[in-house]
């Protein structure tokens, strides 16, 4: 059937180097969605970057005494690293502060604009009582007036997550000198929400195969929607392309209104880069397209309720009418694919608070596959998950290693030992038909739980094929079959047979471990691509600095969803074991980098 599917994958700030609890949410589960979206056939563009503009990257800078320049490319290369370390297989990964996005941002804004969807409104901003200038929101902190937090700051609660204007905290005091801000009336853009409630209700409406709890969040935001503020009192981010605006230099649009236009902009500068600037319209304009977007819960708010709004204005189709912009009419989002958050011990799994474990030092020490296997085994896909470094060896040792590891050795080392090739099968038993019937059962039953990105059941499944395997051999014990080499061989053909289609049914989870099993049961050439990292230029060359993007070409692999008859005489090499033990030590400890802390 072809389909066009868009992965939209939420955007990591790059302000720090990302945790596994970040691409337990984003990450791993968009890129094992994609890669199933390929091998069954259809056309996948999958798209993300690293989130640069606004407070969160100004606020870091000035912690690490740098410029937000320098920081976000910092970040920016680091998390590049890590993403494509990880096998994740973005079409094209790239940034926020390129000159495409910005003129993104400023189209689907005048867009917006011209349609009546924006309001100038008086707001209050702070100024300094001492210097007479304006104290950018981030410098200004207090109480939350929504959870009692003390330290919020200006834009936003760390501790609750909602967004919150400087005006609004209680007992705000500057953070530079401690000084109470005098709040004056200024001008900022809003984005006119309630100007949606009719269209954004119709469209959540018809959106029936959301996560029931999404859906009514959705709905129930709807009951109160007010106009939102989309430009801040800062000096780094997208600048607003209006008279009066353009040139000022403490006004910049909100990022989070600038960081959901990059799914557009992504596309657009792929779509360039492949030398074909409209092939972007595939996803965003062809009504038959789909897209998920792959996040973390707590940005849902943005994905369900600011983007499809921006959209629908851009669209022309906000309550109020319009006319749509210059990318036409855009697709609403099909899927919200939220996770819950990756915890350890009970913390949020922040950066700002206890222990933390990098995705470089991971990937470093136990490389891509032990991880991505743990998160789609036991990551947070429907609640809080605890990461403990005891289930991880578990479950590396006791299903990775001693399940897969082991079925795929001893089949092929046995097949190996006595034949040198892919044996051929004689007449099989009922016992050989019926573990081939499950084994082709399971692209069904697993490719509709991967359509429904329901992970952890779909692994499962994977894995009780694996099981059923292992069972097999140890009942028909082919080692024991010297005298009878026809029957020894059709039990080893089956359990081949069944070694590579376990293998592609595991392929969209293990990509690396899956080339390395093809290669042992004596394919060749590419079975799963991998992402690389390029270096690029500006669309317009000289419009910015050189960057970094992951990209890959995936059309060169041959992973299809399906069963793949093996082909008899291959032959077949020793294989050597695909999966080490970890040390059971490391259960009390932890690695050295991120040591479990005695229990107080
Ligand atoms: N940077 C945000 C976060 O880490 C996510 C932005 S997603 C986007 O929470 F869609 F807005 F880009
Ligand atoms: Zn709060």
């Amino acid at each position: 059937m072809n389909a066009s599917v868009l992965t939209a994958v939420a955007w990591p700030y790059a302000n720090g180097p990302r945790h596994i609890g970040h691409v337990s949410g984003f990450g791993v589960p968009s890129d094992i969605f994609s890669r199933y979206q390929r091998m069954a056939g259809n056309r996948v563009l999958m798209v993300s970057g690293t989130d640069e503009n606004g407070t969160p990257i100004q606020v870091q800078a000035d912690a690490e005494g740098i410029t937000p320049r320098q920081l976000a490319d910092k970040y920016n290369r680091l998390i590049v690293e890590d993403l494509q370390g990880l096998g994740l297989s973005y079409d094209l990964f790239t940034r926020t502060t390129t000159a495409n996005h910005a003129r993104v941002v400023q189209d689907v804004f005048l867009a917006l604009y011209r349609n009546g969807y924006i309001l100038t409104k008086k707001a209050l901003g702070a100024i300094s009582p001492s210097t007479g200038r304006t104290l950018p929101d981030r410098y200004i902190e207090g109480t939350c007036p929504i959870c009692g937090y003390d330290g919020a700051r200006g834009d936003q609660c760390d501790n609750c997550g909602n967004q919150l204007d400087p005006a609004d905290l209680i007992n705000p005091r500057s953070r530079i000198n401690g000084e109470v801000p005098q709040f004056v009336e200024t001008e900022h853009l809003f984005l006119d929400l309630p100007a949606f409630t009719g269209a954004l209700g119709s469209w959540l409406q018809t959106r029936t195969e959301w996560r029931p709890n999404v859906l009514k969040f959705s709905l129930h935001l709807l009951d109160d929607l007010r106009p939102r503020p989309i430009t801040r009192d800062l000096d780094w981010g997208v600048r607003v392309p209006l008279d009066g605006w353009r040139d000022a230099p403490m006004k910049r649009f909100y990022v989070w209104f600038d960081a959901c236009m990059g799914y557009l902009s992504a596309s657009v500068e792929w779509a360039h880069r492949v030398g074909n600037p409209d092939a972007w319209q595939e996803w965003w304009n062809d009504p038959n397209a789909r897209s998920y977007y792959f996040m973390g819960k707590d940005n849902i708010t943005f994905h369900t309720v600011i983007w499809p709004a921006t959209l629908l204005g851009q669209n022309g189709a906000g309550d109020r009418g319009g006319q749509s912009g210059k990318f036409g009419v855009l697709n609403l989002p099909t899927e919200i694919v939220s996770s819950e958050f990756l915890t350890m011990s009970g913390s949020k799994f922040s950066t700002s608070r206890g222990t933390v474990i990098y995705v470089g030092d991971f990937l470093r020490e136990f490389g891509p596959d032990t991880l991505r296997y743990f998160i789609s085994v036991a990551g947070p896909e429907t609640q809080d998950t605890d990461f403990t470094w005891d289930e991880f060896v578990r479950r590396i040792n006791f299903e990775l290693a001693n399940e897969w590891g082991n079925l795929i050795n001893r089949s092929i080392s046995m097949a190996h030992r006595n034949v040198g090739a892919v044996p051929r099968p004689s007449t099989r038993h009922p016992v050989d038909a019926e573990l081939l019937t499950t084994s082709r059962a399971a692209f069904d039953t697993i490719g509709d739980l991967l359509e429904r990105n329901r992970f952890k059941a779909a692994i499962t499944e994977a894995m009780r094929v694996v099981g059923a395997a292992n069972k097999y051999l140890s009942e028909q014990e082919p080692w024991k079959r010297a005298d009878d080499p026809a029957r020894r061989d059709t039990i080893l053909h089956t359990a081949l047979q069944v070694v590579s289609d376990a293998n592609t049914l595991l392929t969209p989870f293990l990509p690396h471990a899956a080339q390395r099993v093809h290669e042992q049961l004596g394919g060749t050439g590419v079975w799963s691509a991998q992402p690389e990292i390029r270096k690029v230029s500006e669309l317009v060359e000289g419009e910015g600095p050189d960057y970094p993007v992951i990209t890959g070409n995936y059309a060169a692999e041959q992973a299809r969803w399906a069963s793949v008859p093996i082909e008899v005489g291959r032959p077949l090499a020793k294989p050597t074991p695909l999966f080490t033990k970890l040390d059971p030590e490391l259960a009390q400890t932890g690695p050295g980098w991120a040591p479990i802390e005695p229990a107080p």
